[in-house]
C-alpha cells in the first residue's frame, strides 16, 4: 500500500502540468484533488437543473440510495425533457421575436449544446433517428475519485439521511461540478468520529454514544 502514496503525488504534479491532457484521456488520480473542475463534454450545468428548476439530485443520481455508486444518468433521463426543451429560454423567445416581426411561424431551435445530445443519440433536429447513425454514450469526465484501496459505499451514507451536499458541497449552484471536500483519510474520520453509530442516538443517557467504526478494515481490506 505504502508505494501508492508517493504515486499518487508524482500524479498530482503532472496532473497540474497537463490538466487538459488529463481531461481529454480520462485519467483518474487518488489523492488530494480538492478544487477539480473538469470540462465536460457538453456543458450540462446543475445550477439549471438543480438549482433553478430544482430537480431532485436523487432523480438523476438515483442509483446513489441502491449501490455503492451513484452513478451519472443515461442519456434517456435528459430526453425525459429535452424531447420538448431544445434549447435556452432565451433562444425560444428571441425567435418566437423575429418570427413574430416577419410574420411567420416561430422555428424549433436547437442548441449547439443540446446538439451534442442528440448527435449522441443519433437524432437529426426533428429528433427523428438519422439512418446509419449510431448512438453512442456521452464521456462525461469523472470529477470524484478515491484510491481502489478504499471502500465507499453511498448506500449507507444516504440512508443515514447525509445530505449531497454535505459531503459535495453546494452543487445546486455549480456551472461545473468541482470536487468540494479534499476527499482524504481524516475527512472521512472526522465526519465518522462525530457521528452516532445508531441514527438518533446523540441523546442517550449515560454512557457516550458510541461512534461510526474508524476501524481499519471498515475502510481498507
Ligand atoms: C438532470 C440530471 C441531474 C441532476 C438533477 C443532478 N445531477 Fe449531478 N450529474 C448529472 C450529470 C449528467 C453529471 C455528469 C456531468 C457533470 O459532471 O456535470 C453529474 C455529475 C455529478 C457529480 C460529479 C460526478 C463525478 O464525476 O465525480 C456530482 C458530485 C453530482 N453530479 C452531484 C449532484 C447533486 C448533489 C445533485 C443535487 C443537488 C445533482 N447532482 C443533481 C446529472 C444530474
Ligand atoms: C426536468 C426536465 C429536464 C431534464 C430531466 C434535463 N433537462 Fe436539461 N434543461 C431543461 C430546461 C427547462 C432547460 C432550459 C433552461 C433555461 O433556458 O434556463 C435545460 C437546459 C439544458 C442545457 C442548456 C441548453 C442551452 O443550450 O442553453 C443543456 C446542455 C442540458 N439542459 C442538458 C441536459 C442533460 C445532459 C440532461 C440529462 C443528464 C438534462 N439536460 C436533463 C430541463 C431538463
Ligand atoms: C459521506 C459523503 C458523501 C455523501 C453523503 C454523498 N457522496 Fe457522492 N461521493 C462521495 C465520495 C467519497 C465519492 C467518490 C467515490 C469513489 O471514488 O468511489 C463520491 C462520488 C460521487 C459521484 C461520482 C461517482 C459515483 O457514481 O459514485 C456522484 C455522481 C455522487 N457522488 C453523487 C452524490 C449524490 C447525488 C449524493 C446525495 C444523494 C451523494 N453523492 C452523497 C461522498 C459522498
Ligand atoms: C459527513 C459525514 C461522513 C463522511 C464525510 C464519511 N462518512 Fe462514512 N459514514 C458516516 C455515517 C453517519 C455512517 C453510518 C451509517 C450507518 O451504518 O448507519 C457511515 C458509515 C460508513 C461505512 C460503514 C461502516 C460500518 O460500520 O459498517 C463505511 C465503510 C464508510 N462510512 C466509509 C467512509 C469513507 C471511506 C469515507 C471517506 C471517503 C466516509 N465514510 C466519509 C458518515 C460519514
Ligand atoms: C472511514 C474510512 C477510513 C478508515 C476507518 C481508515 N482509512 Fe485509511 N484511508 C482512507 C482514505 C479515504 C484514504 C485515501 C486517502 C487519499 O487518497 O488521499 C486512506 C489512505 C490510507 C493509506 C494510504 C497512505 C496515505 O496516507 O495516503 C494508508 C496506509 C491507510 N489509509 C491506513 C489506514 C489504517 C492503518 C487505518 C486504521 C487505523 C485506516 N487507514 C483507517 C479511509 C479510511
Amino acid at each position: 500500500m505504502s508505494w501508492t502514496a508517493p504515486l499518487a503525488f508524482a500524479g498530482c504534479v503532472l496532473c497540474i502540468g497537463m490538466g487538459v491532457v488529463v481531461a481529454e484521456s480520462d485519467v483518474r488520480l487518488p489523492g488530494n484533488n480538492q478544487g477539480y473542475e473538469p470540462e465536460q463534454p457538453i456543458h450540462f450545468s446543475h445550477r439549471v437543473h438543480a438549482g433553478e428548476l430544482g430537480m431532485d439530485c436523487l432523480a438523476c443520481h438515483f442509483a446513489a440510495e441502491q449501490s455503492r455508486h451513484a452513478g451519472i444518468p443515461s442519456l434517456d433521463v435528459c430526453m425525459g425533457c429535452h424531447t420538448h426543451v431544445t434549447s435556452g429560454f432565451d433562444a425560444v423567445l428571441e425567435e418566437r421575436d423575429v418570427a413574430k416581426a416577419e410574420g411567420r411561424e416561430p422555428r424549433r431551435i436547437v442548441s449547439p449544446e443540446l446538439r451534442k445530445l442528440y448527435d449522441a443519440m443519433g437524432l437529426d433536429d426533428d429528433l427523428e433517428p438519422i439512418p446509419g447513425a449510431e448512438a453512442k454514450p456521452i464521456e462525461w469526465v469523472r470529477v470524484h475519485g478515491i484510491a481502489d484501496y478504499v471502500y465507499f459505499d453511498h448506500r449507507v451514507h444516504v440512508a443515514r439521511d447525509l445530505a449531497c451536499e454535505q459531503c459535495h458541497g453546494p452543487v445546486q449552484s455549480m456551472e461545473r461540478v468541482r470536487q468540494e471536500s479534499d476527499l482524504s483519510m481524516g475527512w472521512c474520520i472526522d465526519c465518522h468520529r462525530a457521528s452516532p453509530a445508531e441514527p438518533g442516538a446523540v441523546g442517550m443517557v449515560g454512557a457516550e454514544p458510541k461512534h461510526v467504526s474508524i476501524d481499519c478494515v471498515r475502510c481498507h481490506y
